[in-house]
């Protein structure tokens, strides 16, 4: 216990460590004067003839491989996020053009070393995120860029989510750099928002209104999470955390998805969570509106620069405004704490839910 800080669970320790982590994610690799992004591990040249990415990993890992995927395309590169499970089953075609990016938390995940071992000899070229220094994925890839997220416990990932993103960010706009020669002024905007990041997670934290949506929807059937780009992934993720620790049914999917299929499961009893993050959110209010023609609780997790997303929602989740690379980041901390007060109330085993380990070493 003593381990926990006075929080009643590593989980809440480590999403109220969020601010924190970040901060240690990116100290000295943002260089804003310069407009710079400086990520020591990466010499000069390092992505040097990369003309496609592709990302693999399991669970948390891997709705922050689709997160960056969705950076990638915005910015030109050719990009994808694979199960690693399925990678190293069936690979597909890599050469030494393919950056192969393995991200795990843990760097233990049988599945992602699988991945990794499958496309070797090919002339792919490697690179570990992880969390874990000296950890297995880092001696299987050529480069490793740690997240520097700090000893995470709780079996459901929440700090390395955020790190991880943030991580993927930096190395988003360094290959920007390699493959596009970027603007510096768009990369101005993003650093000055990751600047701040550390501090607009902390206002997420000091003034979420999670407590009320937990306490109203926290018996209900079912639980459904949509969101577009980046929000598609924070919506996986905000599923996922949720059926972990609370055990009831939960669901993400792109909110594109919706009328093809699952508005079918769509009453009154299943609270919809709506991802904002400033892509095509005209489009997620037109899924909104139709969640609330079958009588559904909407959750809006958004800025509030959109109208609409307020105006059709029973209760509002609000995060900052900031680049909208980032946004997703603070919408993904709301759901953390609806998840995690949400559990709470049930009395569920939060840090060691049933049947789940904290690191998957066997496939
Ligand atoms: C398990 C854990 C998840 C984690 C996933 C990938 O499923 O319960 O929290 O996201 O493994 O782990 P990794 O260490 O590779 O990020």
């Amino acid at each position: 216990d003593a381990g926990k800080g006075g929080y009643d669970h590593y989980m809440l320790k480590e999403i109220y460590e969020q601010p924190t982590a970040l901060r240690q994610t990116i100290r000295g690799r943002t260089d804003a004067l310069n407009r710079r992004v400086d990520l020591d591990e990466l010499p000069e040249g390092t992505f040097s003839g990369i003309e496609s990415v592709h990302l693999v990993a399991m669970g948390t890992s891997y709705h922050a491989a689709m997160y960056a995927r969705s950076l990638l395309a915005d910015r030109g590169i050719n990009a994808q996020a694979f199960l690693s499970g399925e990678y190293g089953s069936n690979p597909p075609p890599v050469d030494g053009r393919t950056l192969v990016v393995a991200v795990s938390q843990s760097g233990e995940t049988a599945d992602t070393l699988s991945a990794v071992r499958a496309i070797q000899g090919t002339g792919a070229r490697t690179l570990a995120l992880t969390n874990v220094v000296g950890s297995t994925v880092t001696r299987e890839c050529e480069h490793t860029v740690y997240i520097r997220a700090g000893p995470e416990i709780g079996v459901a990932a929440t700090k390395s989510f955020s790190s991880q993103v943030a991580t993927l960010l930096l190395l988003c706009e360094r290959l920007n750099h390699a493959t596009n020669g970027a603007t510096p002024r768009s990369t101005s905007d993003l650093l000055d928002s990751l600047t701040v990041l550390p501090d607009d997670v902390q206002q997420v934290l000091d003034e979420s209104e999670a407590q009320t949506v937990a306490s109203a929807y926290h018996d209900c059937e079912s639980y459904f999470f949509l969101g577009r780009g980046v929000g598609h992934a924070v919506a996986l993720e905000g599923a996922l955390k949720f059926k972990e620790i609370t055990y009831d049914h939960a669901e993400g999917f792109s909110a594109a998805e919706l009328k093809h299929g699952p508005l079918a499961l769509v009453t009154e009893n299943t609270p919809v969570f709506a991802v904002f993050t400033g892509r095509d959110d005209t489009k997620t209010v037109h899924n909104v509106k139709e969640v609330r023609a079958r009588n559904a609780p909407v959750i809006a997790v958004t800025d509030g620069s959109h109208t609409g997303a307020t105006e059709y929602a029973d209760h509002v989740l609000s995060i900052p405004e900031t680049h909208r690379d980032v946004a997703g980041i603070l919408a993904n901390v709301q759901l953390q704490l609806v998840s995690y007060l949400a559990a709470d109330m049930l009395s569920r085993p939060i840090d060691k839910p049933r049947n789940l380990a904290k690191s998957v070493t066997v496939e």
